[in-house]
């Protein structure tokens, strides 16, 4: 863990640290390749392709910029950029799993993870045992002594269940596994997986780190030999960030944490609205006193704000359609942690899962309860 007593706030605008220009805003280094001073530097930098910016398919300023900020926001002594969120984590499971790897992975996933490791990955020679994380005696018995990671959401998509990051934390470590963890639903705001024993926390920053609905981004977070191994891979399949969009995720992560605390505080007026409509059968929103996961998510994260993100399923799924098609502010969207509300539809039958926005939040709830009267 890295020793930035700064607030997190600061962390976000300052943590790319000075640029030698002076330049106030994060300058765009729009270049494929950087010309070598003489025969002494390309000899380096053969030797060693991580020393100099050389080629932007395996090192660039901006990008450098980016990494250094995510590296400062969650507690780790380095960070890499990454073209998108699945990029971030194909190009870390290939890395960790090479060589006939065994993973655990939480039964409950973003689709495109969850979908990645049962059928891809086991193309690639690697195992994969998908595990109820909230049973540890489950989670004690998937081990094998060829496991390498315990990957999980410990705020899953699309249920809003909580894992305790620090109980799974400490049976991995038993069995000399590493711990990864996608944040992107709770953000380095709500939870920082590292300072919690995680070895690995990756993103979407397509989400809440970008935040703006503009660039598809990932990112990841760590330390140790896995990340020297994650950093070949991804220069070897050439899944690094663009320059372009680096810069509009250190954009994005400046106003952070204020639009996660103006979600946070919309979110639960709208979580409370959805409970006590006729219309649903379950809101799932950490932040209600009522979730089963309450008490784990104010541990978690401190206990004042529980993040953007909620979902609910409607006591009559036939009606699914009316609703999600009555909604006029929340937009029909797929992605989430933009500026702008978006509902989605997802796989559950009668679940429909909500990314609230910064709009007014007045505004919001009377866009819902009208949403849910079509369920009526
Ligand atoms: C939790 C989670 N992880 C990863 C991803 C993948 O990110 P991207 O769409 O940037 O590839 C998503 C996308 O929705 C997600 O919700």
């Amino acid at each position: 863990m890295n020793q930035d007593d700064r607030g997190l706030a600061t962390r976000l605008l300052h943590g790319r640290g000075a640029n030698p220009l002076g330049a106030v805003a994060a300058p765009i280094f729009d270049t494929a390749s950087f010309a070598m001073a003489d025969m002494a530097a390309h000899k380096r930098t053969v030797e060693d392709p991580s020393v100099h910016d050389y080629y932007s398919r395996v090192r660039n300023p901006t990008v450098a910029a980016l990494e250094s900020t995510l590296a400062s926001i969650e507690s780790a002594p380095r960070a890499l950029a990454f073209a998108s969120g699945m990029a971030a984590i194909t190009t870390a499971l290939l890395a960790l799993g090479r060589r006939g790897g065994h993973f655990i992975a939480s039964d409950q996933l973003f689709v495109n993870s969850r979908e990645w490791l049962a059928h891809d990955l086991p193309d690639f020679g690697c195992e994969v045992t998908f595990v109820d994380l909230t049973d540890p005696t489950a989670l004690e018995a998937a081990f094998r002594p060829t496991t390498r990671a315990v990957f999980f959401e410990e705020f899953t998509n699309p249920l809003l269940d909580v894992l305790d990051i620090e109980a799974i934390v400490a049976i991995t470590h038993d069995h000399d596994a590493l711990a990864v963890v996608d944040n992107t639903f709770a953000t380095p705001v709500l939870i920082r997986p590292l300072e919690l024993g995680a070895d690995i926390v990756i993103h979407s920053a397509t989400k809440y780190l970008a935040g703006h609905g503009r660039v598809l981004a990932g990112a990841l977070a760590g330390s140790g030999p896995a990340m020297d191994a994650i950093a070949v891979m991804r220069r070897r399949l050439g899944t690094i960030i663009t320059p372009h969009n680096a810069a509009a995720v250190m954009e994005g992560m400046s106003t952070l944490e204020l639009r996660v605390d103006r979600a946070s505080a919309t979110a639960l007026r709208l979580a409370e609205l959805a409970d006590a409509h006729d219309a649903t059968s379950t809101v799932n929103y950490p932040g209600l006193p009522s979730a089963p996961a309450h008490e784990l998510a104010r541990r978690l994260t401190g206990g004042h704000r529980f993040g953007g993100m909620l979902s609910f399923a409607l006591l009559r799924p036939e009606r699914k359609a009316a609703v999600y098609d009555a909604f006029t502010r929340f937009i029909r969207a797929t992605s989430l942690g933009d500026v702008v509300s978006l509902v989605d539809s997802v796989d559950d039958p009668n679940v429909l899962r909500l990314s609230v926005g910064i709009e007014s939040a007045d505004d919001l709830l009377v866009d819902l309860e009208k949403a849910l009267d079509a369920a009526l």
